[in-house]
């Protein structure tokens, strides 16, 4: 007989301290800092099937239009997967939330015609891994969309954004790190950039180390390069 009872696999990310935090905060940056209208830009015009990698506690779902015919939201996390859960019962677009991490995402090669990251790339363990599982799910011709904190365009900004995830910052903010290069690793992946721009977030006023951002869409090439 073995002489403890096994326990329930953990979580592949385990920061409830973190998700409490980000479940309240969260919901005001979208209204006073403009996030909102961030995540309605990010998915407008998107349709067909969907995957959302890292959903959090679920802020993109009301703004997934009407021509989605299905979101697989993946969350890591327990305490926010539940809230996500919550949200997709509200949502307006099938939405089915389950674990899972972006470095080995549980679904089928070629199966989704949209990818959507929003603020989670800074967070994941491995952002090349990640990547390629992006575009391993995408079918040929579909889309990554993206809404991302990254490195600073600024030498001094991205000077204190180092500092802080070699510090601080990851073990504050539930793993997230303000310095990566998201655009330059999403090219490195063999994905495509399309339009894109770059933002802060908030757009005016005090400057963090999470406020420059980018925002746009990239392409699984139809064709691997010769
Ligand atoms: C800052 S929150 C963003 C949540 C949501 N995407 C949003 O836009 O509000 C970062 C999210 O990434 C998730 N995350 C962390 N590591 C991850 C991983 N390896 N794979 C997938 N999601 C991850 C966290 O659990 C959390 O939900």
């Amino acid at each position: 007989m073995p002489r403890s009872q096994p326990t329930a696999p953990r979580d592949a990310v385990h920061h409830p301290v973190f998700a409490r935090f980000y479940a309240r905060f969260s919901v005001a940056a979208d209204e006073r800092a403009g996030v909102g209208a961030h995540r309605e830009e990010l998915l407008a015009g998107v349709s067909g099937r969907v995957i959302e990698i890292g959903a959090g506690n679920g802020l993109n779902f009301p703004h997934y239009p009407s021509a989605v015919s299905e979101v697989v939201a993946i969350e890591p996390e327990g305490t926010l997967r539940a809230l996500a859960r919550r949200a997709a019962r509200r949502a307006e677009v099938p939405v089915d939330v389950v674990p899972g991490a972006a470095e080995a995402l549980p679904v089928k090669s070629e199966a989704f015609d949209v990818v959507v990251a929003s603020l989670v790339l800074c967070s994941v363990r491995d952002l090349p891994r990640s990547l390629r599982e992006v575009r391993r799910v995408l079918r040929p011709g579909g889309e990554l969309r993206f809404f991302e904190h990254v490195l600073a365009p600024t030498r001094g900004m991205a000077r204190t954004q180092r500092a802080l995830d070699r510090t601080v910052w990851p073990w504050l903010f539930g793993g997230c790190h303000t310095a990566r290069d998201t655009l330059a690793a999403i090219e490195a992946a063999g994905l495509e950039l399309g339009a894109h721009r770059r933002l802060r977030v908030p757009e005016r006023g005090l400057q963090v180390p999470s406020s420059p951002c980018v925002l746009g869409i990239a392409r699984k090439p139809f064709a691997a390069p010769d």
